[in-house]
């Protein structure tokens, strides 16, 4: 044992068991606080929040989302991984001003199956293409507005090659905005010197572009995402999801600090070298600055926090969230590796607390698990409306796995190390998001923090008594 009887054990808090204090501030509104922040090696993100890998949090529905307000939502692996790549490509196909690869159809084609291709793609007009790639037509939903027999050939039904507006492959945006707006068109296919198919620009995507200023976008203008891998089929899962576009590849395992896990950060680097690899979770400094050595691009801090996990009860295992933060963030700093604080983040003052702690960004997924964007469909209670929030290692999300055909085939005997359970309907993502941020804003210009760089430097913690909690809740003085 490390420890000896006599000796007082290390003292270790939790997000609760603190304040920040309250410094000099000169900025005039929070509002002007700049919250961008690393997210990995190479990943900029607008604000320092992402969305949990888990099945119940991270669709792509939920990824769209959270890189429109400038984080970023990393896809689960509760899926097969075509399924998990399919996720990754529809965030990527999301919302971009080109769009290298435009779906096509071939002429022989009927509604029906161009109906299903669009459905499945989420798209709203394809383009009709022989297998050489020539553009022979487009088919939008102007097109098939009024048709109602399915089997009709999408050549009879597209507009043919001759009426439709294309543009060079090299054209500008702002050309290209105009060419949308003179002749009323809501797609513009692009070609190259050989009049072969070579990119798409579509006004949807353009209005999106407007309306998200602060998106967190890669170098081609489309929205980043990130998904997960286990141990198990990691390396083939890795490659699908790269193939799909996937900016960074994060290993969801309950215990980070294994040889395992080390093994596979040292592989994916070896393979994927322009990949950011986020790796863990761990809970201490040696198991963040193993993870590094071994080539992370950020590294994951959290063993037990979550609002639903059971490891701290049922392995009695972990380190309270905010010791663990501060000391990880201290080791992997001297390496310039971002960390992301995951789980047991209960409101926006435990948001300024991870990120004061050090953390570049937090990993939320029960507060998110409520929204219209979390995978699945609300139900209705009581009048109430509620959506299913569950742990990865609950036993539910367990034997789902294994249905689903997971290679870990002792997962749904092991004792479950997580819970589930059912959330209220919270609405849009967005709304939840914008709390979480005002509140880190609100906190911030208390410290007179203008970014999160000076947040790290200037934040100072009390540690406060249960007296001081009971204070710190609002309650009315009424007996
Ligand atoms: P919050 O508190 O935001 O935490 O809901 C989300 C994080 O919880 C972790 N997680 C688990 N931990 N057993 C655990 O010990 C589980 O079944 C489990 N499921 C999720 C995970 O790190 C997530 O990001």
């Amino acid at each position: 044992m490390k420890n000896t009887t006599n000796e007082p054990f290390r003292l270790a808090l939790s997000y609760d068991d603190v304040l920040l204090v309250p410094h000099y501030s000169d900025i005039p509104s929070r509002k002007l606080i700049d919250l961008s922040t690393m997210f990995s090696r190479r990943i900029k993100l607008n604000v320092p929040v992402v969305s949990a890998n888990m099945d119940t949090v991270t669709g792509a529905e939920m990824a769209i989302h959270m890189a429109r307000e400038g984080g970023m939502g990393i896809i689960h692996r509760f899926q097969s991984a075509e399924e998990e790549a399919n996720e990754v490509r529809r965030v990527k196909r999301a919302e971009s001003l080109f769009i290298h690869d435009p779906i096509t159809i071939r002429k022989e084609a009927t509604l029906r199956d161009a109906l299903d291709l669009m459905a499945k793609n989420h798209v709203t007009g394809v383009i009709v293409c022989s297998p050489e790639r020539d553009i022979l037509g487009i088919l939008t939903a102007r097109d098939i507005r009024f048709k109602t027999d399915l089997s009709v050939s999408v050549m009879k039904l597209m507009t043919p090659k001759e009426k439709m507006i294309t543009a060079n492959r090299d054209i500008g945006n702002i050309e290209a905005l105009e060419i949308l707006d003179k002749h009323k068109i809501e797609k513009l296919p692009l070609v190259d010197k050989n009049g072969k198919l070579s990119g798409l620009i579509t006004a949807s995507d353009y209005k999106k572009t407007k309306e998200s200023p602060h998106a967190s976008k890669d170098k081609r203008g489309h929205l980043l995402v990130g998904a997960a891998i286990g141990v198990k089929d990691g390396m083939e899962r890795a490659e699908l999801l790269v193939a799909a576009g996937v900016d960074a590849l994060v290993i969801d395992i309950a215990h980070g600090h294994h040889n395992t896990c080390i093994d596979l950060v040292k592989k994916l680097k070896k393979k994927f070298p322009s990949i950011d690899i986020v790796a863990g979770n761990v809970a201490t400094a040696e198991g963040t600055i193993d993870l590094i050595r071994a080539g992370a691009d950020a590294i994951k801090i959290g063993i037990g926090p979550g609002a639903a996990c059971s490891t701290r009860i049922v392995a009695g295992s972990g380190v309270p969230q905010l010791t663990a933060v501060l000391e990880c963030a201290k080791a992997a700093n001297k390496f310039k590796i971002p960390i992301i604080a995951d789980g047991g983040i209960k409101n926006s003052g435990d948001l300024a607390k991870a990120i004061a702690a050090g953390a570049g960004t937090v990993m939320i997924g029960n507060l998110f698990s409520g929204s219209k964007e979390s995978p699945g469909e609300y139900y209705i209670e009581g009048g109430e409306a509620f959506k299913i929030y569950r742990g990865l290692a609950s036993r539910d999300a367990s034997i789902d796995m294994v249905l689903r055909g997971d290679k870990d085939s002792d997962r749904q005997d092991r004792t479950p190390e997580g819970i589930g359970y059912r959330v209220t309907f919270k609405g849009e993502v967005r709304k939840i998001l914008q709390g979480l941020l005002d509140g880190l804003q609100s906190g911030m210009s208390y410290t007179g923090a203008r970014n999160i760089k000076e947040f790290w430097k200037k934040a100072e913690f009390v540690r406060i008594t249960g007296e001081g909690m009971n204070e710190s809740r609002p309650r009315s003085h009424q007996v």
